[in-house]
Parts: C-alpha cells; structure tokens; sequence
C-alpha cells in the first residue's frame, strides 16, 4: 500500500493540523452529545413536576454546567436554555476547527499525491504510454486522486464522528432510563440488518459505474483526439451509439445505486421513525408511571436523532472507503511500475561537450519480452560531422533504429555508444541535450509556432529571436510563418492541426535545429514535402551539419544519396550497406528501390 503510506507520511508531517482536527472533531460531537440534557431540564422545570435534576452522567454533567442557583422555575428554564444554546455555540465552533482542518489537511494531501503522481507519469519509460490509454491516466489524476481525498477527509471526518457520537450518546441515555435505552434501541437492529443488505448492493453498482466512467471518458477523449477521423470514415453515428451503449451501462449502473441508495434511505428514515412511535409509546407509559419526566422523554427523543444519523453517515462512509480502496489499487499500480531506467538519476556521465560519435554494436530489440524480435545485431558507425542514412520497407525497424538512440528504449542486447561510451552510462538528459530529433509523427503543442520551435532551448537564451527565425529559415518554413497574420505568434491548434502535414514536419525540423544538436536524428521528416522543398533542406543541412553527426531515415532515395553511409534494413536486419553508387552497383534492395522512384519521377 505504498500510496496509504505516503497519505500517512503527509498526515504525520502535519501532525499538528490532524491532532487539532481531531480534538475538535472529540469536543465537537461530546457538545452535540450533551445538549439534550439541557433541553430535558428545561422541560422538567416547565413541566407541574418541577426541576428533576437526573443520576448518573446526566446529574453530573448538571451539576457541571450549571452550578446556578435559580430564583424561580421560569429563571431556571431560562438558564437550562441558555446553556443548552451556549453549548450548541461551542459546537458551532468545534465544528468549524473540524471542517477546517480536516478538509484542509485532505486537500493538502491531495495536492501532493497529484504532483508526485504527475512527476511519476513522467518520469515512465516511454513503454508505460504504449498500451495505457490517456483517458485512463485522466481519470487517474482526477477521479482516483478525488475518491482518495473523500477518503481520507469528510470519511475519516464522519467516521470520527459516529465512534464518537455512539457511545456519548447511549451513556448519557443509559444514566436518564436503562429499559428505555434499550427499547429504543430495538429499531437499530433493523436498520443494522438494512445496512448489511444494501450496502454491499450499492456499493457493487457504485464501482461498476466508476469503471464505466472511466470508460467512457478515455472512450470520448480519444475519440475527440481523432475527430477528423471519425468525420473521414463517416464513423460519427457509430461513435455515438457506442456512446451511448456505454452511457446506458453507466446509467443502468448509478440507476442501480441510486435504487439501492434510496431504499436504504426510505429504511433508514422508516426505522427512525418506529424508534419515535417506540419512544413516545414506551415513554408515555413510564411518565404515567412516575419512572421517567417530561424531560427526559423530550431527551430521548433528540437522542433518537442523534443515533441515525451517525448510522446513515456510516453507510456514507462504508461507500467512500470501497471507492477509495479500488482507486488506491490503481494508484498503487502506477506507483509500483518502475521508473524509467534512463531518468533515474544515477548519476550518469554527464559530459560537458561531445564529438558526436555514434555507434551500434551488435544491437538487438525487442519491445516486449513476449514481442517478436525488432531488430537483429545491427552494428553501424558514425564518425563526427558525418551522414548515415537508413532506408528499408515499413516496419522493417527504422524508427527503433531512432528510438535506441534516444534512448526512448533501453536495447535488448548489444550497446549504442555515443563517443565511445555506452548511453547507459549517460545521464539521460545531459546526453539528450546534444540531440536534435525529429519524430516521425512530428507531433507539436498547441501554442504559438515560436514556442513551439524553441521547445527544446534554454528559456533564457538571449538569442531566443534570432535563433528561431534562422532554424525555421533553414527547415525552409520561414517564409510560410512570416505570410501568416500573426507570424511566429500563431496559436498552434491541438497537435498543431492547423498547419499541413509538411509544414508540421518543418515546423518539427526548425524544432530540432534550433536545439544546436551535436547528433541530429531525422525520422522519414520530408516524407510529407515535395522533392524540390526536399532538396533545398537538404541542402541547408549540409551546410549547417558540417560539425553534426546526422541520421536519417527515408523513404526517398534523393534523401539518402548524398549520405556517407548507407544501410540498408529489411525485417530489422542490415542487409546492405556502403555509399549510393556501391549500393547500386549492388544491384540489391536499394538498387530496385532507387530504379523504381526514378522512373516513378520520370513518368511524372
Ligand atoms: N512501441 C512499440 N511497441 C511494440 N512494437 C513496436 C513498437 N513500435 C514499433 N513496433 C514494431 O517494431 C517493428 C518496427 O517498427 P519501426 O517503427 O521501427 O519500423 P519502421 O521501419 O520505422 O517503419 P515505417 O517505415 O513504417 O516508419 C514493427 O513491426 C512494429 O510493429
Ligand atoms: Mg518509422
């Protein structure tokens, strides 16, 4: 239970908030527990029997709180109300320490967990994101962390109060009249046996329409994240209906618990009710008999009152504890799954410059232990300032190729160097700081085209302006961005959906560059620009890289032919490898795959 620890941790951090919370929460409840027996002496008093001062607890607590001498009955009623309403003040008071604190030291509480689960989602390996949807870790963040808080707030806070309140309560009973404690009593039997019948109802809808919730929100979340696919394919209807299927389980689901809810309300008020009839009943005949005052029977009946309501807050409270306990499951979950390797600040080498070498050696993948194997002993070599290109069919392993380097993923076997050294070795970060990459999904933030090309550079660089505009120059973006109203100002839409898919890919260059990269990764980034665009990137990188170690992959062999080296991967082996005119005269992969585009070209 590694999150209740770290709930526990922070509560006793603000040890001092929980003790003052809980001594009023005490004191609070005591008050509520007390004033009915200055209400029964101002009934006595106003009653023909006069002033009955009560035994036991109830006399002590008389002597206690009022230790006046009362000219006359109607003096004494008056005192008898006076302190029941100064006491009622002081539990107004208790009751706010309590609220405050309490609550307070819950949405403390909840702060915390959320910046440490924040800080835990990001530090994941980039595996975790593979197969956990985004709506899922929403209602994580949300949902989970809100059901704890229930839990360890207003829950504890209702808890505290019925613990209190049972015992004060039938003491105080016990010392008016035993028998007729007891017989008041009788109907909680009931109400017991309906807690126990539709707690466990309400509770079992109640998860299954949180697990429906979650559902649907991860459903509908990426369902807006694809809607202009949806639109595409014409799915909209269907998308709808499988809302709605979803909407009427969750409907079904809170339908039932709320059925289940209010019957055991209905219950609950039906009991306290018979508790009444019983009181007034037995009562009555106890007064008639000279055993029990008016007062006492006006005490009793407050009591009753008192004792419900203590038992409906712990049906309330049974619920929150059964949500939080599957959300504290889930947390646990995220908590206990490791960090990523790569960001666990141990200490890595942390290197003040590099030359930009970049080796694989005998590198081997696979992305899960049970996947089928992604590449096979891929061994390459790239002298500083120098160009490899990778070529190859879709999924022949390309962009692992990519990611290894990243190090997004850790290699199965085998060892990447950068310099020489493994990139295990490496602080992550440090390392990452001399890399400029570009993903092959060129994926941007919805902000202004400015920020979002200086993602990657020091917020404080004095050059911020100058920088941008020449990486954006040099992606051959610049004069797009400028044509626009706002120019580098321009909000990005969600992902960046208002802009082509090559000018993204531009966008996502510039991106790269303007990070001063010592080693530049560009993943299939001028699959989506025409070849004219193509080359004149091209050509500005070859100026600008004259010191930068370059990767690149492509579909295109005009993208590739001008590289020092090239390799060849099919089913994440190399199967070719050397310079264009080598790989041609091969007469291999690359041959046919360089024979076929020309003539694709020419025929255009
Ligand atoms: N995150 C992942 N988890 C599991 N398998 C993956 C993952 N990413 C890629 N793969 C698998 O690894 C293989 C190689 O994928 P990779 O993305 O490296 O191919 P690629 O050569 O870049 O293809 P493309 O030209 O289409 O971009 C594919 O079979 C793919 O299914
Ligand atoms: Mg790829």
């Amino acid at each position: 239970m590694r999150t209740l620890r770290f709930i526990l941790a922070e509560y006793r951090a603000n040890l001092r908030w929980l003790v003052i919370g809980l001594a009023a929460l005490l004191m609070g409840t005591l008050c509520q527990a007390v004033i009915p027996v200055f209400i029964k002496l101002a009934v006595d008093a106003a009653s023909p029997q006069g002033f009955v001062r009560g035994e036991g607890l109830s006399g002590w607590l008389t002597d206690v709180f009022m230790p006046f001498k009362p000219h006359d009955r109607g003096h004494f009623v008056m005192l008898a109300l006076g302190t029941a309403l100064g006491v009622a003040a002081l539990m107004g008071v208790f009751t706010f320490l309590k609220r405050y604190y309490l609550v307070r030291l819950s949405r403390r509480t909840e702060y915390t967990l959320k910046r440490r689960l924040y800080g835990k989602l990001q530090n994941l390996p980039a595996g975790y994101y593979n197969n956990t949807r985004s709506g899922a870790i929403q209602s994580l963040l949300t949902s989970d962390i809100e059901n704890v808080r229930m839990m360890i707030g207003p829950a504890v806070m209702y808890l505290g109060g019925t613990v209190v309140m049972f015992p004060a309560a039938l003491s105080v009973m016990l010392s008016l009249n035993p028998l007729l404690t007891l017989i008041a009593m009788a109907p909680l039997v009931g109400l017991t046996a309906s807690t126990l019948w539709f707690s466990p109802r309400v509770r079992r809808y109640t998860t299954r329409g949180q697990e429906d919730l979650a559902e649907l929100s991860a459903r509908a979340q990426e369902n807006f994240a694809g809607a202009r696919v949806v639109k595409a394919f014409s799915r909209e209807t269907f998308e709808v209906q499988e809302l709605d299927r979803l909407g009427r389980r969750y409907l079904y689901n809170k339908l039932g618990a709320s059925r289940n809810q209010s019957l055991f309300q209905a219950s609950i008020w039906g009991f306290s009710g018979l508790g009444v009839l019983i009181i007034l009943y037995f009562g009555a005949l106890e007064v008639g008999r000279g055993a029990l005052t008016t007062g006492d029977l006006a005490a009793f009946l407050m009591y009753n009152l008192n004792l419900y309501w203590p038992m409906i807050a712990l049906g309330w409270v049974t619920m929150l504890f059964t949500r939080a306990e599957a959300s504290l499951k889930r947390l646990n979950e995220l908590a206990d799954t490791p960090p990523d390797p790569s960001r666990d600040g141990s200490g890595g080498h942390r290197p003040a410059g590099l030359r930009g070498e970049v080796e694989f050696d005998r590198v081997s993948h696979r992305y899960t232990p049970e996947g089928p194997p992604v590449l096979h002993d891929v061994s390459f070599r790239v002298e500083p300032g120098r160009t490899l290109a990778i070529v190859g069919p879709v999924g022949s392993g390309k962009s692992t190729v990519a990611n290894l380097l990243l190090r997004l993923y850790d290699a199965t076997a085998g060892s990447v160097r950068v310099d020489g050294l493994d990139i295990r070795q490496y602080d992550a970060n440090s390392l990452r700081a001399f890399m400029g990459y570009v993903p092959q999904d060129s994926f941007l933030f919805s902000d202004t085209i400015a920020n979002n090309i200086a993602l990657g550079m020091n917020p404080d660089d004095p050059a911020r302006a100058e920088t941008i505009a020449r990486c954006a120059r040099a992606a051959e973006f610049e004069a797009e961005v400028l044509a626009l109203p706002k120019g580098y100002d321009t909000m990005l839409g969600e992902r960046g959906v208002n802009l082509s898919g090559g000018q993204k890919q531009r966008a996502a260059i510039a991106r790269a560059l303007a990070r001063n990269p010592v080693i530049l990764v560009l993943d299939d980034c001028l699959s989506a620009v025409d070849t004219d665009t193509e080359e004149r990137i091209l050509r500005n990188l070859k100026q600008l890289s004259q010191n930068i170690t370059t990767v690149i992959i492509a579909q295109r062999i005009s993208a590739v032919q001008h590289a020092d080296e090239i390799i060849v991967l099919d089913e994440g082996r190399v199967v070719e490898r050397g310079t264009d005119s080598d790989l041609r005269a091969l007469g291999g992969l690359y041959a046919d795959l360089a024979r076929r585009q020309e003539l694709a070209a020419q025929l255009a």
